[in-house]
């Protein structure tokens, strides 16, 4: 019978700690539903001792999430161990993944502690761990630097502890594909009750080898990879579930596993988290970068056009990519776009399809089609999770290389029309100014961006900005047809969520919040 390869997704976890991916409870839902349609087996919902934003979002995936396991972190450690079994024990599966690094260099520096203590701890963690939970993983942080033999003792000792999975991570993205592979084989051979448990890798990216060295682990006799979409993660990411997947479907000829993963969900997938988080990935990134199944070349497209085989090792069906024959304009109706967003991988609630209507019939109004990611920012634009304390009634700007700009805005709040207008450098810091007046919290951007996410002058933009409101800071996102209309939304949308804050720190809920930037 042929074997299996299990992936574990940690988007939600090692993903969400790159710069610029956090997302709160309702996105980190949204998806967490597609990484199930996806069918991964198991989703590292986050780690739950470090914010309460994180436990609440671990709960919350483990009570609605049921085919597929539920994972949250924790330091070895009995504090971290608990907070993470109360966030997983709703699960249909719940599963601990426990760690400690095994390295001399985070020994030394980090842990200060001896071989044999952190092997002691390592032990009593996963069999605290083991008391509460029946699935428990254990990690030794920077496997790939540490010493075989002693990687080996630690190993053992946590299969006999009850460890039902063994996480070996190159965490800082140091090994070189072949040598990974040796270790490998190395623990496979020197760990006399290995077969108790499967094996598992955590590769990162900082050489550009994450892929390779999960692909020679499973080649070695790994069973469980861990990856995320899009290779989000610390520092230059982790290994891409997508790269993984496809390499395992494409060259099954080699590999000969099964993985049960839906492939045709992969795209979808990938354009969530995109949606969702901001982070564009590069048009040459493979499987799921704008220009993956593009051919230019005049040679490569004759070769296609005559036999598609001959530049092709995938399709891009396989993926998700829909070469999709439902145009979306301003005559579509409800219907057309449940539809519409049902191809889009999105399962929309009634509430949720009226929102996303009334938007699309804003954008329809002034382009000729509507484009799939104009209808997918629609949905994330329309999800606003934070209470809108103001809303936007209208904003009129006038700018140009000879005139100073000038801005004037209309907010509503609690049912009360405010207004004011601002000169400024350019419309859109116009427009922000005259909102500072009217709210009298102003914010200071600190990061601001605008991309295009469809095609023509006529192209739905997206805003995204992170702004600094003193002792703290908050993403602001919104898209529009026009640039200082998005920028306008998007800052309110932080405004929005600052003045949640507020109220939040006003009824002693700081710690609510979770992380700084929200
Ligand atoms: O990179 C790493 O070592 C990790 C572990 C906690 C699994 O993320
Ligand atoms: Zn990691």
């Amino acid at each position: 019978m042929t074997e299996r390869v299990y992936v574990f997704d940690t988007t939600l976890r090692d993903g969400e700690q790159s710069p610029g991916a956090s997302m709160n409870i309702e996105e980190k839902l949204l998806l967490a539903r597609q990484l199930e349609k996806l069918r991964v087996d198991v989703i590292e919902g986050g780690f739950p001792i470090s914010s309460d934003g994180d436990f609440e979002s671990v709960k919350r995936i483990a009570e609605e999430i049921r085919t597929v396991s539920i994972a949250g972190l924790a330091r070895a450690a009995k504090i971290d161990i608990d907070r993470c079994w109360d966030a997983v024990k709703p699960a249909a599966k719940p599963r601990i993944h426990t760690f400690i690094a095994t390295s001399d260099i985070h020994l030394k520096y980090k842990l200060k502690k001896s071989r044999e203590a952190v092997l002691e701890d390592a032990r009593q963690a996963v069999r605290y761990a083991k008391s509460l939970c029946q699935d428990v993983e254990f990690s030794a942080e920077d496997a790939a630097r540490s010493d075989l033999d002693y990687l080996c003792r630690v190993i053992e000792a946590v299969i006999e502890e009850g460890a039902t999975v063994i996480n070996v991570p190159d965490t800082v993205g140091y090994a070189i594909p072949s040598e990974f592979g040796e270790s490998i084989r190395y623990i496979r051979t020197h760990v006399p009750n290995i077969g108790k448990a499967v094996l598992s890798v955590h590769c990162h990216n900082d050489l550009g080898l994450a892929v390779a060295n999960s692909l020679i682990a499973v080649q070695n006799g790994v069973r469980q990879v861990e990856c995320t979409i899009n290779g989000i993660g610390e520092r230059a990411g982790n290994a891409s579930l997508e790269e993984i997947v496809m390499a395992l479907h494409t060259r099954k000829d080699l590999f000969d596993l099964e993985c049960g993963v839906n492939t045709r969900e992969i795209y979808p997938a990938s354009g969530l988290l995109t949606n969702l988080t901001g982070l564009v990935v590069q048009a040459n990134k493979a499987i799921v970068g704008r220009n993956a199944f593009a051919h230019e070349a005049g040679i490569h497209q004759d070769g296609v056009i005559k036999e598609k085989l001959t530049y092709e090792i995938m399709t891009p069906e396989t993926v998700g990519i829909k070469d999709s024959k439902l145009i979306m304009g301003k005559h579509s109706g409800r219907h057309a776009l449940k539809r519409k967003y049902e191809e889009l991988g999105f399962d929309l609630s009634q509430a949720a399809l009226e929102k996303a209507y009334v938007l699309f019939k804003k954008v329809a109004d002034r382009k000729k089609e509507v484009f799939d990611e104009d209808l997918i920012v629609i949905v994330r634009d329309g999800l606003r999770i934070f209470p809108e304390a103001y809303r936007l009634k209208y904003v009129q700007s006038s700018g140009g290389n000879q005139i100073i700009a000038t801005a004037a805005v209309m907010l509503e709040k609690e049912g009360e029309l405010m207004r004011d207008s601002a000169v400024g450098d350019g419309p859109v810091d116009a427009a922000l100014r005259a909102i500072d007046r009217i709210t009298g919290m102003p914010g200071r951007l600190m990061d601001f961006s605008v991309r295009s996410v469809t095609r023509g002058t006529d192209a739905v933009g997206e805003v995204f900005m992170k702004v600094d409101f003193g002792n703290v800071s908050f993403i602001g996102k919104a898209a529009s047809t026009d640039i200082v209309d998005a920028s306008t939304r998007a800052y309110l949308n932080a405004i929005n969520k600052m003045v949640h804050y507020q109220m939040a720190v006003a009824e002693h809920k700081e710690g609510q919040l979770g992380t700084e930037v929200v």
